[in-house]
């Protein structure tokens, strides 16, 4: 790399933005899965969309390799930089530009922390619904290149459901922008769409306007217990439509999860429900009639005990023993780490499907590795399954295996290899296992026509199926 393209990219951003090589903190070089690390030959931490043009074309102009780094918090190497490349970090692009309380939009830029834009929302009387464990640390412009879910899907949507207006920058640099306020807007294709979940590979998103809602005034939380899975789901329907559409969470645990993350609680707070369940629910709901919304909930909790679709409930009475309940859920790190190292998978098929998937995956599972533990857990409000594998060791023959079981299942019930963590390196090659080659050539028609030199996040999604080798895969 010259040192007229490091005068050039300090240029743009100045000197003191600029890092070069063993200067490069790991956060930029690493995700949590820990799988991948490269060495990029530059960070860049622009402040301004005009900057990160000016960078891109530089970059389309050199042939290096863009990747933007966002909080890190992903899990397949989406966002790991190419070696040799440029990581660029828009952490300085972290202003929340407008809240509009009567439009109900945020304006937002991409380097915002998730959770950050939650609590400028709310300061204002109104709802940021997406949410996440990882709101600490996902950034606004991540939740959006990796079309995020999270705990609330079933009632608000994916990330894609609250962006209305987006300005990007495309792979020659040029800005493209079209930060509207409205629900409906049917003026030809809508490019944003494009951009939401395609892990930066076809622009750099920069700023984002968001769709508020009112923010609720109630909030129930309880945690259930059923008997089958398919109990489950009937609870399920029954929460739907008996809480008139306030239901907003219903996070399913297999029992072996639920046993492990309770029990990496215990030094903090005591199991909230026995073990004696095949499977377990955190239910949620969210509304606005703070006389009514609690017996509501209440009411139909004790019906669905009556009916016998639970065998128990508990009903938080206060906002720290809903905190309590969400707490091993949310502490996902903290449960998992003895495993380790394990492989977390996030697949989804019809709910119907389910009990099949489950099935086939575990007995396959127990028969190549015997030891094996194997937690199941999801949304499956948006049938959307986890699993947590740990065979005791990892090494790329056994990830191979793992993955071709649970995709290989996955295969049989027409599901998808990911629902929502995406494909970036790690799960490339099964990406055939789950999209047919035409949608498959579709999607390269595409990359082809918005960023032909392949300059944005090259290695990844498409790039690690095409051509493994140019992919930082530890697999
Ligand atoms: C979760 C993340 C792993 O649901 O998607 O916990
Ligand atoms: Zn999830």
């Amino acid at each position: 790399m010259g040192a007229d393209l490091e005068a050039a990219l300090a240029g743009v951003v100045g000197r003191d933005q600029l890092f070069v090589g063993e200067a490069i903190g790991e956060h930029y070089r690493v995700d949590i899965s820990r799988r991948y690390s490269s060495k990029p030959a530059f960070l860049a931490r622009p402040a301004s969309t005009e900057q990160v043009a000016a960078i891109i074309k530089l970059a389309a102009a050199h042939d290096l390799p863009v990747t933007v780094v966002g909080g890190q918090t992903g899990t397949v190497g989406g966002a790991v930089p190419a070696d040799g490349g440029l990581a660029l970090s828009l952490e300085r692009m972290n202003r929340i530009v407008e809240i509009d309380p009567l439009s109900m939009t945020m304006t937002v830029e991409a380097g915002c922390i998730l959770q950050l834009a939650q609590e400028a929302a709310e300061a204002q009387q109104t709802f940021l619904p997406l949410d996440l464990g990882s709101r600490g640390s996902a950034t606004i412009g991540g939740t959006i290149a990796a079309n995020a879910g999270g705990n609330r899907v079933l009632r608000w949507g994916m990330m894609r459901d609250m962006v209305l207006g987006l300005e990007a920058v495309l792979a020659d640099g040029t800005v493209v922008s079209s930060l509207s306020k409205m629900l409906k807007d049917n003026a030809g294709y809508n490019w944003k769409h494009l951009l939401i979940g395609s892990e930066g590979t076809l622009g750099v998103v920069t700023r984002a306007v968001l769709r508020l809602r009112p923010a609720p005034s109630t909030r129930q939380t309880a945690l259930v217990a059923m008997g089958s899975f398919e109990d489950a789901v009937r609870a399920l329907h029954r929460l739907d439509v008996g809480l008139s559409g306030r239901l907003s969470s219903f996070e399913l645990m297999w029992r072996d999860f639920f046993a492990r993350m309770t029990e990496a609680q215990l030094d903090r707070r005591p199991r909230p429900m026995a073990l004696d369940h095949p499977i377990y629910a955190l239910v949620e709901a969210m509304g606005g009639d703070p006389e009514g919304d609690a017996a509501q909930f209440e009411r139909v909790l004790a019906g669905l005990l009556e009916d016998g679709l639970l065998t128990d409930a508990v009903i938080a009475q206060s906002e720290r023993e809903a905190d309590a309940l969400w707490a091993p859920r949310d502490d996902m790190q903290g449960g998992l780490a003895p495993l380790r190292p394990f492989v977390a998978y996030d697949v989804s098929m019809g709910l119907g499907d389910m009990p099949r998937f489950v099935t086939q995956a575990e007995s396959q599972l127990k028969a190549a590795f015997p030891q094996a533990v194997i937690l199941f857990y999801g949304h499956a409000g948006d049938s959307n399954l986890h699993a947590v594998l740990s065979v005791g060791e990892m090494n790329p023959q056994i990830q191979r295996a793992l993955d071709e079981i649970v995709y290989g299942a996955v295969r049989e019930v027409n599901g998808s290899i990911a629902a929502e963590h995406g494909i970036g390196v790690s799960r490339a090659r099964f990406l055939p296992w789950t999209r047919t080659p035409a949608e498959l050539d579709l999607m390269r028609t595409l990359k082809a026509a918005l960023d032909p030199r392949d300059i944005l996040n090259r290695g990844k999604l498409l790039d690690a199926l095409d051509a493994p080798a140019a992919a930082a895969d530890g697999g």
